[in-house]
């Protein structure tokens, strides 16, 4: 087993009580499923997510080091079918943690809705090429353990 890194239970303890709220709740990703959002996705986690969550999503980057509670293992988390939904993420991803007291910024000002999309993708798919700059993305997405 891959050690869990949750920063996120207080989140999770919302969401199972009162679920996603609106507006977030009814979005459905509307990017197709290609090759080129998933590497756009990851361009936005390199630049944006990893140095939180870590190169390969495992949530142990440095400037989340100092952060209670830390930053989630974002690998883990693509394998929860409840979490890895697209209202779940997108919800995470455009409010951040104000509402419940983390470190996890809102990035619905700094991000554009289709980078926050790509990501989305990008961390459903199991976050492929993560950290490794330069590599080809494989054909498939795996959410495997690296
Ligand atoms: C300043 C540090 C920081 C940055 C930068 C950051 N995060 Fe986070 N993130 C956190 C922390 C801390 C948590 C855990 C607390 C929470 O869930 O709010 C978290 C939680 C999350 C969760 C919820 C995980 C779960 O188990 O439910 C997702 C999804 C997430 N981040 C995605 C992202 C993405 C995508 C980016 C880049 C666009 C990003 N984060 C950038 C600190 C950060």
């Amino acid at each position: 087993m891959m050690r869990q890194n949750w920063g996120s239970d207080a989140r999770h303890r919302q969401f199972m009580t009162n679920g996603v709220p609106e507006p977030y709740a009814s979005m459905r990703d509307p990017l197709p499923d290609t090759l080129q959002v998933l590497a756009r996705g990851r361009t936005v986690f390199d630049g944006t997510c990893a140095s939180c969550h870590g190169a390969r999503g495992l949530g142990n980057g440095e400037a989340g080091s100092e952060l209670s509670p830390p930053p989630s293992n974002l690998v883990a988390l693509a394998a929860m079918p409840m979490m890895r939904s697209d209202p779940y993420l997108y919800w995470v991803i455009a409010e951040g943690g104000a509402a419940i007291g983390t470190g996890m910024p809102a990035f619905k000002g700094a991000l554009t809705s289709d980078d926050i999309w790509s990501v989305v993708q990008f961390l459903q798919a199991g976050l492929p090429g993560a950290g490794l700059p330069g590599a080809d993305l494989p054909e498939t997405g795996g959410s495997e353990e690296r």
